[in-house]
């Protein structure tokens, strides 16, 4: 098989980088993907680093043992926190879905003299500092203030996207950030897109929303070609979300997986499987008999 035609990784800690697998999907249809959600550990935004280090790792040696040509990691945390580890273990282009959110949120206030950008994420994302750093490299007069919105993550797998409780609670998370009054507000965690009206309606609609998933599959459509990388197949307007050309994995609850993916994306994946990550690395090395 050339490298071309080999399908892109994508790892998240569970179902909410789905909307980063959308993203890849609307913008590249003649590539294939193979998605992991390390359902099993979810979340990974509460947890420290050198759990979600090796988490990541072992994430991404399992895609990288089925074969891909590059991996996209769309968790937030895992990008924030493991991305330099994961490429340290894996000899292959990595994209984490940070620099893409934080350069997308730089370009669209381009002409600000000093803009104002907000960033929504996880507790370790925020105090990761990530976003901030991303921000500032591409843009050193950028203010930037950042939110830790933890109970976003169980509001969108529930499905309570209009909810009076969402819009409560949103209140109460971006109080500050309303009055801080951001150009533009990165959506730095997978689950936010799902509860983009409520964000959107909170903060005001002059607030410029980014979804970091968006932006990373903007950088991968040109890294692709950049690399003469892309799939020559020609499958646009026949692909649909969660297809058979696409393989889903899970390392736990492959049902609940299912549910939740039909709620984000209106298809439950054809191909769904179970499977352990631990010790792939171990597996792979050994010499076969
Ligand atoms: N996928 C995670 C992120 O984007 C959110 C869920 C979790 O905490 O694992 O940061």
């Amino acid at each position: 098989m050339s490298q071309n035609t080999l399908p892109i990784g994508i790892f998240d800690s569970g179902v909410g980088g789905l909307t980063v697998y959308r993203a890849l999907h609307d913008r590249l249809p003649n590539e294939h993907f193979i998605y992991l959600g390390d359902t099993a550990r979810v979340p990974y935004g509460t947890k420290s680093l050198a759990t979600v280090e090796r988490y990541a790792i072992e994430n991404s040696q399992f895609l990288a043992s089925r074969g891909i040509k590059l991996l996209v990691v769309a968790c937030n945390t895992a990008s924030a926190l493991a991305l330099p580890k994961i490429r340290e273990k894996i000899g292959l282009d990595v994209v984490g879905v940070i620099g893409p959110g934080g350069r997308k949120a730089v370009e669209l206030t381009r002409g600000k003299e000093r803009p104002k950008i907000g960033v929504i994420a996880t507790e370790a994302t925020v105090a990761s500092n990530a976003y901030y750093e991303a921000i500032r490299r591409a843009s050193d007069s950028a203010e930037v203030l950042q939110k830790g919105c933890p109970l976003f993550v169980p509001l969108a797998e529930e499905g309570w996207t209009s909810e009076p409780e969402t819009y409560s609670i949103a209140a109460k998370y971006l109080e500050a950030m309303k009055e801080f009054h951001p150009d533009a507000l990165v959506l730095g965690c997978t689950h936010y897109p799902i509860l983009r009206e409520v964000i959107q309606q909170t903060v005001g609609e002059d607030v410029k929303l980014i979804d970091s998933g968006e932006a990373t599959a903007e950088e991968v459509e040109k890294l692709l070609i950049e690399k003469g990388l892309s799939n020559p197949a020609r499958h646009a307007g026949e692909r649909h979300l969660c297809d058979d050309l696409d393989h889903f994995y899970v390392t736990d609850a492959a049902e609940r997986f299912a549910h939740v993916a039909e709620r984000f994306l209106g298809a439950k994946p054809s191909k769904l499987e179970a499977i352990e990550v631990y010790g792939v690395d171990e597996l792979r090395q050994k010499p076969e008999r």
